[in-house]
């Protein structure tokens, strides 16, 4: 028997018809994206997270020469958010990423497969679904409306 998992999310041809704070947090994560520190793979991602106080916080990519040691715009982003306001939940998170020489190459750049297991981690602390934008530099965003959505059969504390 083959069952069939189908995922529902929403395109944005342009950021023109994104509410004004998702505009806020777009524009926001395209800047971030701009201080990365990614000299070995000169590939720059920016993140913006709402969170549910109004408070907006930006992140990027951090690389290292060795390699392994370097983390991603999403996770370096959530993780101060965990770290700064612990108790205040997640609601939305944009991310942008795209290589210093492809600028306009690219399909939206999704979370990488840990990213999506971190952002798993903090729906399932705060009990609520976490919005998630990615975009590319030609101002096109895909929408999903929980992490669920791009990991399913997910791995989380229940099976421990
Ligand atoms: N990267 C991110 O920051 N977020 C992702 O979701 C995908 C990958 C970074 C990690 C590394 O610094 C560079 O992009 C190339 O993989």
């Amino acid at each position: 028997m083959t069952k069939n998992i189908s995922i529902d999310y929403d395109y944005f041809e342009n950021s023109n018809n994104l509410s004004e704070i998702e505009k806020t947090l777009f524009n926001l994560a395209k800047s971030s994206r701009l201080k990365a520190y990614a000299p070995y793979s000169k590939f720059l991602v920016g993140c913006a997270i709402l969170l549910e106080n109004g408070e907006i916080i930006s992140g990027n990519n951090q690389e290292n020469a060795a390699y392994p040691s370097g983390i991603c715009a999403e996770r370096t982003a959530i993780f101060y958010a965990s770290a700064n306001f612990p108790d205040v939940k997640i609601l939305k998170l944009f991310v942008l990423g795209a290589s210093l020489e492809n600028l306009n190459k690219a399909v939206p750049t999704p979370p990488c497969g840990a990213c999506r297991q971190v952002i798993s981690e903090y729906e399932n602390k705060q009990s609520s679904e976490i919005e998630i934008y990615f975009a590319n530099m030609d101002d096109e965003i895909c929408k999903v409306k929980s992490i669920r959505s791009l990991l399913p059969f997910t791995f989380d504390a229940s099976f421990l």
